[in-house]
Formats: structure tokens, sequence, C-alpha cells
């Protein structure tokens, strides 16, 4: 494909998008459903050494045995992960427990396990499903805006999305290896594409990127209790900016089962490592959803770590459809369902119970988190 009919299939992509009914029931999360993720205690811990390597695959592994611990979780098992850690850019560091309000049962954590039992005996891992599926976006007309201009470089390889003015969305696994902060982690930067400044008149289209700086990491205990099956289910890290950007963002929201979202499909644009200095676009259909993760196969390579995954969900205040961050991109997974292992790549869904402490993490305010 050449640049042109790359950028019209491109347009036709995003202008079908536009074309859907309304849904056919209630289907956004209900709003009283959002629990209340409250802080207790925020006391010190030691300095972090920033010694561990940037894990730049993730790769993780679930048989039954994960999926039935996942299951059985309780109300005090999220309580602790959602627990979190703060890092300061002077490289202080801070653990804050959380309580939890309005989280029930055990049940909390049910999902549908919706697993379509594909005939498929993939045993290799993969990062391309048949033909690549991703798009070079070209041009500042894409590039500076939305939804594309939400997508920001993070200095330790990975990708992020704007989620407020100060606020960039992340993977845990970016900032820190379940043990360990990563190198480069306590003066992590975030890198915006701009328009060059310059008057030379042969590059009139070119985009740099700008590089500002971060005040403090907020990364849930759910990750950093150490690598385990389930630790994925919290690979997502909250960075706040120094100053404010004057990019557009997109918000959060509780991740809808993806039957309910417009076309039934999740997108996400990154930095792929196979494609240096290029923003990169994928869109693909979910293949199986479980409480904390969404299981897909959109074509991805190691550097699109930590894209903002969003879908177009319904908006019942504005009745319309809305792009919002559903999750995060995370890595690679080999589930195994009776005896057969299928890989996936695999994104963090924003469970209510998440939802609530990245938009207390956001905006100070528990008690304002209890609305989408
Ligand atoms: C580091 O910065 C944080 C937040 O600004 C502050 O609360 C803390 O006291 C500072 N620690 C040191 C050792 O300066
Ligand atoms: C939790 O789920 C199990 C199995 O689906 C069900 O039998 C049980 O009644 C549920 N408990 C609550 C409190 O909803
Ligand atoms: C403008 O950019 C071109 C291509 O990179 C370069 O060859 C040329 O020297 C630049 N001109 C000036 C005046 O900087």
């Amino acid at each position: 494909m050449n640049r042109l009919q790359l950028l019209a299939t491109l347009l036709w992509i995003l202008c079908r998008q536009g074309l859907h009914g309304s849904p056919t029931d209630g289907l956004t999360v209900p709003h009283d459903r959002i629990p209340l993720v409250i802080p207790q205690s925020t006391k010190p811990l030691d300095r972090p050494r920033f010694l561990a390597e940037p894990i730049l695959d993730l790769t993780t592994h679930c048989d039954e045995e994960c999926v039935k611990r996942e299951a059985g979780l309780s109300p005090q098992d999220f309580q602790e992960y959602l627990s979190y850690e703060t890092v300061y850019a002077n490289g202080s560091r801070t653990l804050t427990t959380v309580g939890l309000q309005g989280v029930s049962s055990s049940n909390a954590t049910a999902g549908a396990w919706s697993r379509k039992r594909t005939r498929r005996h993939v045993r290799h891992k993969r990062h391309i499903y048949g033909t690549d599926g991703r798009f070079s976006i070209t041009g500042k007309r894409f590039l500076l805006d939305f939804p594309f201009s939400t997508t920001v470089k993070i200095s330790t390889g990975c990708t992020g999305i704007l989620v407020s003015e100060r606020h960039v969305l992340t993977a845990a696994h970016c900032v820190h290896d379940g043990k360990e902060y990563v190198k480069g982690a306590r003066r992590i930067k975030v890198g915006f594409l701009v328009p060059h400044n310059s008057r030379n008149l042969t590059q009139p289209d070119r985009l740099v990127m700008r590089w500002a700086r971060v005040k403090r990491t907020q990364v849930p205990k759910g990750w950093i209790r150490g690598p385990s099956d389930l630790s994925m289910d919290y690979d997502y890290s909250l960075l706040e900016l120094r100053k404010p950007h004057d990019h557009p963002f997109m918000k959060l929201t509780v991740a809808p089962p993806v039957e309910d979202m417009a076309g039934k499909r999740i997108h996400f644009s990154g930095f792929d490592s196979d494609r240096p200095g290029e923003l990169v676009y994928r869109f693909c259909g979910v293949e199986d959803e479980s409480a904390h993760l969404i299981y897909q196969h959109c074509d991805a390579r190691p550097g699109a770590s930590g894209s903002g995954i969003y879908g177009k969900v319904w908006d019942s205040g504005k009745k319309r459809w809305e792009r919002k961050v559903i999750g995060i991109f995370s890595g690679h997974q080999w589930l195994e369902v009776d005896g057969e292992q299928q890989d996936y790549n695999v994104a963090v869904r924003f469970t209510a119970m998440k939802y609530a402490q990245v938009c207390y993490w956001i905006n100070g305010n528990y008690k304002h988190c209890q609305n989408e």
C-alpha cells in the first residue's frame, strides 16, 4: 500500500467508527456500583534503588489454577492490591494503604470467562497475527489531533496516554519490574510529539519529541507484590507531570464488556519498537475477557507496552458515543484452557475498583470518584 491508500483506508476506518446506532439496553456500568477506594495511612519507605532493567516484552502464563485463584479473591485481597506506592522526583517513596467501601462479596471479581473454544494450536509466541494490521500515522493533521495526540512516549521505552491535564497512564512494568524500580524510573520523562519549530521549508511537516518532567509516579501493590500469574491484572501506573500540558486528553472509564462498545472493538496507538519514530495505530476485536484482562490479537511490538486501550463507549449523559480509555496494553500471556495453550496479547481492564483508585490519584478526592 502506498501512503495515499493507507490514508484513505484509515479515513474509511475512522468514518465507519462514527456510524453506530444507540445501544440496546442499559449498557454502561451503573454509577452506583463504583466502590469507594479510601486512603487510610501513608508511611515513608526506603528510597528505591532504581536498579532493575526495564522489561521490554512482558510475558506471563495463566492456567486453570490461576483462573480459580483469581475468582476466589476476597475484598481483603483487593484492599491489599489497591494500596499503592508513590515515588517522587527527589527519590523519596511512600506506601499508602486503602480501605474499600461498596464492595460486598468475593464475587466482586466474578467476571464472565466467556472463553471461546477456538481450535487453534498455537505454540509459538507471536506479536503479529497474519498480515500486519498496524497503521503508521503520518501527517500533522492526524498526529496533532484527537485521538492520536493523546499518545505519548515514556522515556523508559514504553508508550502512555494522556488522561488529564497533568496525568499519563502507562504500564507498571515500564517503571517497576515487580520487585524493584527500573533504571530511569526516577528521572522518568514523558515525550510529546510537537511541530518542529524551524523555518526549514523543506521539512514543513516535521515533528519532534519534546520531553516533559514527571513529579510523581504511582504503582498499585497488586503489581509490586512480585511477578506472579495474577500481577498482570495490576500492570498500570500513573505519572503526574510537573506542569500541565496543553494537548487534548482522553477520559478514563470503567471498562464495559466489549459487546457494549461500538463495533465491539478496541483501539490503541503506541511507539512500537520496530518502527522507530513512528506513531502506530491498530484496532481489533476482543477474543476473550476476564474481569481483569482483555485477550486479543491486535498486532503489537514491545514499545507499545503502556498504550491506552480505548473504545467508543455510550455516554448516557451526553447521549453519544465517546472514545474513552478502558485499559492499558500490557504484553503477552499464555492462557491454558482445557490443556490447550493459546497465546494472546493482553490488556489490563479498568474494573470499577481500579477506576476508583486511578480516579483518586488523578483528582485527589475519592468522593468525586463515584461517578464516571
Ligand atoms: C520529596 O518530595 C516530596 C513531595 O514533594 C516531599 O513530600 C518529601 O518531603 C521530599 N523528600 C525529601 C527527602 O526531600
Ligand atoms: C458468588 O458466585 C457464586 C457462583 O457464581 C454464587 O453461587 C454465589 O451465590 C455468589 N455470591 C454472592 C454473595 O453473590
Ligand atoms: C533543511 O532540511 C534538509 C533535510 O534534512 C537539510 O538537508 C537542509 O540542510 C536543511 N536546511 C537548513 C537551512 O537547515
